[in-house]
């Protein structure tokens, strides 16, 4: 995330996620499932302002009117949950400017609620040992902690024990998002863990050998078949971008979907085959980098 200081308070721009492997270990007791994955943030950003208001009130705005603006908000409950923890009774005004598709397996909800545990402890001056803020951030969501750490990391746990993976350069992708989004929890509940989980150590290998058409080898979603039996369409955007792949060096689902991403060996491949693929009605079509 980006976060600078400004005359009214802090601006935060909050980035998207990208899974460029993502094996599940396991179903636990909680319901939830064990994971790993190698998450990249990319520079697709919402934006998040936050002015302090000694109302005491917590306030947030959004562009995108079909979100909520109350509690159920993921920001709302990161904010509700940094005043807790530090025994603190300011308020603020958030503007959130969407950017980022919702139930697109890129976390942008997750990543808004990031950029408000940073932002709001240093508009009231908290100085939160950090440590505190990752576990805040671990129960807001299974992603939240990552964007604390990001550009790169290896996600375990269920998502929020997050160990840092140094990029080798930059990575260039075309994202689709399509048109409708899918829902996490259907997705999981459908899921069948694997008896024997594919290890992350030969993707890491190829990840560091900073060799793309390796990499691209490499890209696994343990999720994406679920997601596609569930939304057949999605099968459309993975056949698209593999009928483009002179230009990309591999594609996979992120997350639980519903964004495709294909890895580029360069900036001007990627641009190629978003020119391509934006002609095909699949969805809204970008080129995004991960930087080191
Ligand atoms: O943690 P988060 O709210 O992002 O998770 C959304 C849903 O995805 C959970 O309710 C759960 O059904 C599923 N999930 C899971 N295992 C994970 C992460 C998410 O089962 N590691």
């Amino acid at each position: 995330m980006i976060v600078r200081t400004t005359a009214d308070g802090v601006e935060v721009l909050a980035p998207a996620k990208l899974n460029l492997f993502l094996e599940i270990l396991g179903r636990r007791a909680d319901g939830y499932h064990d994971l790993e994955s190698l998450m990249v943030t990319v520079d697709l950003f919402d934006t998040l302002t936050f002015a302090d208001d000694p109302s005491g009130q917590i306030t947030l705005r959004c562009d995108d009117a079909s979100l909520p603006t109350g509690p159920e908000n993921l920001v709302v409950k990161a904010a509700e949950s940094l005043r807790i923890a530090a025994g603190c009774r300011r308020g603020a005004v958030i503007e959130l400017r969407k950017s980022i598709p919702a139930q697109a397996g890129l976390a942008g909800g997750s990543s808004d609620a990031a950029a408000t545990l940073t932002a709001l402890d240093l508009l009231w001056n908290l100085e939160t040992p950090p440590g505190l803020l990752d576990a805040l951030a671990g129960r807001l969501g299974s992603d939240v902690a990552f964007f604390r750490h990001g550009p790169s990391a290896v996600c375990r746990g269920r998502g929020e024990v997050v160990e840092p993976f140094p990029l080798p350069g930059p990575l260039t992708f075309v994202l689709v998002c399509p048109p409708f989004g899918v829902g996490t929890a259907d997705v999981y509940r459908r899921l069948t863990p694997p008896e024997t989980p594919r290890p992350i150590g030969p993707f890491l290998e190829a990840l560091a050998s900073g060799e793309t058409r390796m990499l691209g080898t490499h890209l696994f979603n343990r999720l994406q078949p679920i997601a596609e039996s569930l939304c057949p369409a999605l099968q459309k955007v993975g056949d698209a971008l593999a009928s483009v792949g002179f230009h990309l060096d591999g594609h996979l689902m992120s997350g639980s979907g519903s964004a495709f991403f294909g890895l580029a060996p360069d900036p001007d491949a990627a641009q190629a085959a978003a020119t391509r693929l934006a002609t095909l009605g699949l969805g809204r079509v970008r080129v995004v980098t991960s930087r080191p």
